[in-house]
């Protein structure tokens, strides 16, 4: 088979989508099938990991299959399984670890081992050839950080958030507001029609500081609904998630910005859940507009949680031989920079 023809088939059941996709030569996707499971986690108002594992359990195959019948390929054209070791929940990461292990064993197929959010970067990847150095914000329901990479697979953390990720403060505020889970995009759609009138803190932490914190503003939010109802004031929902967002957006877009300069980029990737809300997306592209170097933005269908995502990371280290034994387990805090 010749090397641009490699098929990578891959798993990712991190925390509530079971999901396997199929991409040739690291940057074609054959299929990216995705089993959401967000209905069965709504009435408790978040991901209940039981629920997360049992459901994997049942679509797994069911999604396998999916994956390659729309693929049109079978899993003897198959030249690698690559599947997320980590970070996310441990039971339901398993699930996916075990799937990829039977397959790597019944087929002779080398398993691949990729870290969740090496996956949301290289979403990137499946649209824009990456040019390095770059930095990569990434923003999704677990993790905040903001990432510079010298070349492929390298990750160095430049910057974190040291309380909250910003989808868990869109979740919590989302919550605050009587939201359905996951709140993210429901504030998104607020914002969009509300307006930013009401004050709320923007932490920049030390001057010079790259890291992020989101549970004062959090906090901050739940004060203004508690105090407003104890003095019997209405406050607009999509107000509130206008100023909510404001502050978040700020303080993502003015780091990033000022990193990239910094450490002189050639390309700013966004990367993880968030990356899905409009309002991000606006503000990113207008502050990169007239910057020398290019912003590169994942189509929303691979924002979220996908395998597609982990295949292109997966090819990047199969490529450079990474392989994992048959002693593969699920690894809860698995550290990028390792
Ligand atoms: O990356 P992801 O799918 O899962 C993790 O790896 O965590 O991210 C999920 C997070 C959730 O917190 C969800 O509320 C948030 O991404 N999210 C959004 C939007 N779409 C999803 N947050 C803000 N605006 C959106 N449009
Ligand atoms: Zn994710």
């Amino acid at each position: 088979m010749s090397e641009n023809n490699e098929l990578i088939l891959a798993i990712e059941t991190s925390c509530d989508e079971t999901a396997v996709a199929i991409v040739k030569g690291g940057t074609e996707i054959l299929s990216n099938v995705v089993a959401s499971q967000i209905e069965s986690h709504k009435r408790f108002g978040g991901v209940v990991p039981e629920v997360a594992s049992r459901h994997h359990v049942e679509q797994i195959t069911i999604v396998l299959e999916e994956a390659l019948e729309q693929a049109g390929v079978t899993i003897e054209e198959i030249t690698a399984v690559a599947v997320t070791e980590g970070p996310g929940l441990v039971g339901a990461l398993l699930i996916g670890v075990n799937a990829a292990k039977a397959l790597a064993f019944a087929h002779n197929l080398p398993l691949v081992p990729v870290h969740h959010i090496a996956g949301h970067i290289y979403a990137n990847r499946l649209v824009k050839e990456m040019e390095f150095p770059l930095l990569s914000l990434v923003v999704s329901g677990g993790h905040t950080e903001l990432i510079y990479m010298k070349e492929h697979g390298s990750y160095e953390v430049i910057g974190e958030t040291r309380d909250d990720a910003a989808g868990e403060a869109y979740d919590k505020v989302a919550r605050t507001i009587n939201l359905p889970y996951p709140g993210g995009p429901h504030i998104d759609r607020l914002a969009e029609v509300g307006e930013a009138t009401i004050d709320l803190p923007r932490a920049w932490l030390e001057p010079d500081s790259y890291d992020f914190s989101f549970s004062g503003l959090k906090s901050a939010v739940i004060n203004t609904v508690h105090n407003a109802s104890q003095r019997g004031q209405e406050i607009r929902p999509e107000d509130l998630a206008a100023s909510f967002q404001a502050s978040v957006i700020e303080v993502l877009v003015e780091k990033t910005a000022r990193a990239a300069k910094e450490y002189g980029v050639k390309q700013v990737l966004l990367a993880g859940g968030v990356a899905a809300n409009k309002g991000l997306r606006k503000a990113l592209e207008e502050r990169f507009k007239d910057a020398n170097c290019e912003l590169v933005i994942p189509p929303l269908f691979l924002c979220t949680d996908n395998a597609a995502m982990i295949a292109a990371a997966g090819y990047i280290e199969y490529k450079k031989g990474k392989r994992a034994e048959l002693t593969l387990n699920g690894v809860p805090g698995l550290d990028i920079e390792a």
